[in-house]
């Protein structure tokens, strides 16, 4: 009874999410992409909005389900991500970047297939750096810059890649994880990193992270001011 009387923890917040990997074309039948099942994004899409929160979700190509009541906008491409997410950031409270977007694309894009025609020497490829969509979020002017969350999958080395992250992007909190044996599983092991130190919230289920990390998040949230 008492439960059901307390406001729920986002109640009248705007959640911004990015997920999956993105999609680089080389040529209209291949390109370069990401390991991401977009698993721990649509998790933590459905957790926020089970907690009161106004939810839009960009993903990149997934094969998962819309969380219900969630705004789902799809992309392929980073710059598509990018387009997506950056007008649409202002009107949000918290931006939460769980997106793997891929750091580079191909300089030129190919009309058509690329053709073997008995060459004997393979094609070799140009590469362009991509938009730090999180980066440019959290350049944004105060006002109309919300609260960045960024994520940080990495192979080593968790909580100095996620703390050099949060410095770089200037963003209030990363959320480490440790791949890829948790890539496309149902499990994973989280590590929250702010200016006032770490903290594991430890293995389960991505949907039990998520909602606890909504929990984090809304409370931090709560402490500052504007
Ligand atoms: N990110 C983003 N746009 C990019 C690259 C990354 O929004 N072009 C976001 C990711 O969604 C994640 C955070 O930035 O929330 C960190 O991504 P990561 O790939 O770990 O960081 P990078 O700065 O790309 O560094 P590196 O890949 O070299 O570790
Ligand atoms: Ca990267």
């Amino acid at each position: 009874l008492i439960a059901h009387f307390q406001p729920k923890l986002l109640a009248g917040r705007r959640v911004l999410i990015t997920a999956g990997p993105t999609f680089e074309a080389i040529d209209p039948v291949r390109g370069i992409t990401n390991l991401s099942s977009g698993k721990m994004g649509f998790a933590i899409a459905r957790a926020a909005q089970e907690a009161g929160a106004q939810v839009t979700l960009v993903a990149g190509p997934v094969h998962l389900p819309t969380p219900r009541h969630v705004a789902r906008i799809d992309v392929q491409s980073a710059r598509q991500m990018f387009d997506a997410v950056l007008p649409a950031a202002d009107g949000h409270d918290v931006f939460i970047a769980t997106a793997a977007v891929a750091d580079w694309r191909p300089a030129a894009e190919n009309a058509h297939k690329i053709k073997k025609d008995g060459k004997k020497v393979a094609p070799t490829f140009e590469l362009t750096e991509n938009p730090d969509i999180l980066a440019s979020v959290a350049a944004l002017p105060a006002g109309r810059r919300p609260w960045c969350v960024g994520f940080a999958a990495e192979s080593q080395d968790l909580a100095r890649h996620a703390r050099e992250k949060l410095v770089r992007k200037n963003v209030p909190l990363v959320v480490g994880n440790l791949g890829p044996a948790t890539f496309g599983q149902d499990h994973n092991t989280l590590l929250l990193v702010d200016a006032r130190g770490e903290r594991e919230l430890p293995h389960g289920p991505k949907l039990t992270l998520a909602r606890r990390l909504v929990q984090e998040i809304a409370e931090r949230l709560a402490a500052t001011p504007g």
